[in-house]
């Protein structure tokens, strides 16, 4: 195992990695989530920190601790994730592996939704969130080197995950099957493929952290080209 003091073959590099769950509020008590445990995230952040890389880890509310000696950036909502990404460019690298809640409340709430005694029960309006993959992808100036993205799919895993990678423009995509029966949301192992403009690689059945330190290699070997 490489130091977390900057030597190793990411040393002198900047890496984001965006991790966990969004929260959207509804009102200043309740919010809009999903299950994301943030453990993907950790473990690559970790990963890319035991090859020398210097990491900011922009996370959601998540139940996994951030690994030590990476920067840590807590946000809530998938608005807040994108600034504090852009606010850490630039970078050599951005990962998002982070569940972004794809819509937000538009009627949110200034203060606490209250029961009306006639029985109303209140509607709640979504709009779209930014996409933060696409956005940094499509970055137009100092373009992070490589933008990875993950395709969470529960059907046709790689069509599904190489029509993202082709709408986002990001240049991997790291797609799994995250169907009930597979137990890998929430659980401690992955099955991924990692797409890349070369092909598509079938990586087996493997520990999550087992996944992100072969990740970190890939990014560590693609940054040295
Ligand atoms: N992502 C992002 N910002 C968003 C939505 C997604 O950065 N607002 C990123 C995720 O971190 C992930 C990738 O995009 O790396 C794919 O996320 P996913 O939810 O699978 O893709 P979507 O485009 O939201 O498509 P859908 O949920 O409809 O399958
Ligand atoms: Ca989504």
């Amino acid at each position: 195992i490489e130091s977390a003091f900057g030597d190793g073959p990411l040393s002198g590099r900047h890496v984001i990695v965006t991790s966990g769950p969004t929260h959207e509020p509804i009102d200043p008590v309740r919010y809009i989530a999903n299950r994301s445990s943030g453990r993907q995230g950790a473990e690559i952040a970790r990963a890319l920190r035991d090859l020398g890389a210097r990491v900011t880890f922009v996370t959601g509310p998540s139940t996994t601790p951030p690994p030590a000696g990476v920067e840590v950036v807590a946000v809530e909502t998938a608005l807040q994730m994108l600034g504090a990404v852009q606010g850490a460019l630039p970078a050599d690298a951005v990962i998002c592996a982070a569940a972004v809640a794809d819509w937000r409340v538009a009627n949110a709430h200034a203060d606490k939704l209250k029961k009306d005694p006639s029985g109303r029960i209140p509607t709640l309006e979504f709009v779209e969130n930014p996409d933060i993959l696409a956005t940094i992808s499509q970055m137009q100036e100092d373009r992070p080197r490589l933008v990875v993205g993950f395709a969470a799919e529960t059907s046709d895993v790689l069509a599904h995950a190489r029509a993202k990678r082709a709408r986002k423009g990001c240049d991997w995509i790291v797609a799994n099957d995250v169907s009930p029966e597979t137990g890998i949301m929430g659980g401690n192992e992955n099955a991924v493929l990692l797409i890349t403009a070369d092909g598509v690689e079938q990586w087996p059945r493997m520990e999550k952290s087992e996944v992100a330190r072969r990740l970190a290699r890939r990014i560590a070997e693609a940054l040295a080209e």
